[in-house]
């Protein structure tokens, strides 16, 4: 089994790059199916969810080859429209796959998805949607079975942003019959981004950035290039670093322009921000201020953001406050931060919080992927050694957290 293990107390300091994000490059993947030809995706994260979706895709008959950060997705043969079991459990976004098999062989198969464990994540909204525009679905034990004869387009109201459902509605969409008015759309920047590449593909979407998206679906996409963005959530990840640490840092390719109300807190909790072009510098000279903070869809605060949030609260002055309410199973992380000294109390889907100043080093466990990032964040202002154990959730979005951190001068490794 791996473990992180963390020194504390070491200030951060120095300059580094951000990965591609995760959550873009996913349904991105998936968006290169509906096109009988190549798709070029660059500045893709060499994570443990990418490699998972490149097994799907293989599966299915793609040809996926990897040169460092740049993917290149031949789909002009697909043999089967089945997800394989075992990646499509493991991996939450194998479910958005399913849209896009629909659009390009009018039928799929997939089974309900995993992912981080951090709520019940039902996929109700993708399911009525997509048989709104025509599919038949029949859910059989842990299986999902899509036919239809022909995707049409359709009036979709969404009753909650989700993400995924819209990334399954404007994949579908692409190649439908007709034009699909999507209201309710989560306005995420991954949207954006699978938007644009599938704009690139020759596809017409109006409304990118909006709630409303108007997808007038067309029959020929062609080979393109894109550029996945970088991950604004590892961002927020390594700014957490650094308020809890103390010091200061600039990071590269972070999408800045995407983190405007976590910035926003940042600074209320005292750090000093300032961003110019794709750059994002911090420096954070005292402990972080007890604020209240409430995650909701964007541009809101994220919630794969919200174990820093608390984590930050642990470790800084006075009380605060967290509200989670998008997955109402996502405070885990508090029972692994408890045994490191945090004072947090839940009620619900509220944490209360008394910053202690600091934590004290011990042995944890990552439940998920960004709460284990969360306490590595932890570890670095906790008395001594923390060892986090099951970081294997970790790895599905990081590249590599240690040798980020350990570029700004972090003591942190890898133990196997
Ligand atoms: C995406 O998950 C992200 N995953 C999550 O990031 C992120 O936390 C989440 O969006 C919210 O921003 C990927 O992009 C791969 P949702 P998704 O559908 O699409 C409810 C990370 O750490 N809901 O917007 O699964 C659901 O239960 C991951 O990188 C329904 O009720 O999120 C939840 O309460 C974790 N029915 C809320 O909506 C549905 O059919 C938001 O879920 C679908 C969702």
């Amino acid at each position: 089994m791996s473990a992180i293990v963390v020194q504390g107390y070491c200030p951060l300091k120095g300059e580094i790059e951000i990965q591609g994000s995760k959550n873009a490059a996913l349904p991105m993947m998936a968006a290169a199916l509906l096109h009988k030809g190549t798709t070029v995706l660059k500045y893709v994260p060499i994570i443990q969810d990418v490699f998972c979706m490149m097994g799907i895709l293989e599966s299915m008959g793609c040809a996926c080859s990897r040169n460092g950060h740049t993917l290149v997705i031949d789909a002009r043969h697909i043999k089967t429209a089945r997800i394989p079991r075992e990646s499509g459990k493991a991996m939450r976004s194998s479910i958005v796959v399913l849209g896009a098999l629909l659009g390009r062989c009018m039928e799929g198969e997939a089974y309900y998805p995993g992912g981080c464990s951090i709520g019940s994540r039902p996929i109700d909204l993708h399911l009525a949607a997509l048989r709104h525009m025509g599919a038949e679905i029949a859910e059989k034990d842990e299986m999902i079975i899509a036919r239809t004869r022909g995707l049409r387009g359709a009036e979709i109201t969404l009753s909650y942003p989700s993400v995924g459902a819209t990334e399954n509605v404007i994949l579908a969409a692409v190649k439908a019959k007709g034009t699909t008015i999507l209201k309710g759309a989560a306005m995420e920047p991954e949207i954006d981004a699978l938007c644009g590449l599938l704009c690139a593909m020759g596809a017409d979407i109006e409304g990118i950035g909006t709630s409303i998206l108007t997808i007038r679906g067309t029959d020929e996409l062609h080979d393109t290039e894109y550029q996945v963005p970088g991950d604004r959530i590892v961002t927020g990840t390594y700014l957490s670093a650094v308020m809890a640490a103390g010091g200061e840092a600039a990071f590269r390719r972070g999408s800045p322009q995407h983190l405007g109300c976590v910035l926003d807190t940042m600074q209320h909790m005292g750090a000093d921000i300032r961003v110019t072009g794709d750059v994002t510098e911090i420096k954070m000279e005292r402990r972080p201020k007890g604020i209240f903070i409430t995650t909701s869809p964007y541009p809101g605060f994220p919630t794969d953001l919200q174990s820093m949030a608390m984590v930050l609260l642990a470790v800084g002055n006075g009380k605060g406050r967290l509200k989670e309410t998008v997955f109402e199973g996502r405070f885990a992380t508090a029972k692994q931060l408890h045994k490191m000294g945090a004072e947090i109390i839940i009620e619900g889907s509220e944490a209360r919080i008394t910053g202690k100043g600091s934590l004290k080093g011990t042995a944890v466990k990552a439940c998920d992927l960004r709460g284990g990032a969360a306490l590595v964040v932890a570890g670095l202002r906790a008395d001594g050694e923390t060892r986090i154990t099951d970081c294997h959730h970790i790895l599905r979005g990081y590249e590599d957290i240690c040798r980020d951190l350990q570029n700004l001068g972090g003591s942190i490794r890898r133990e196997s």
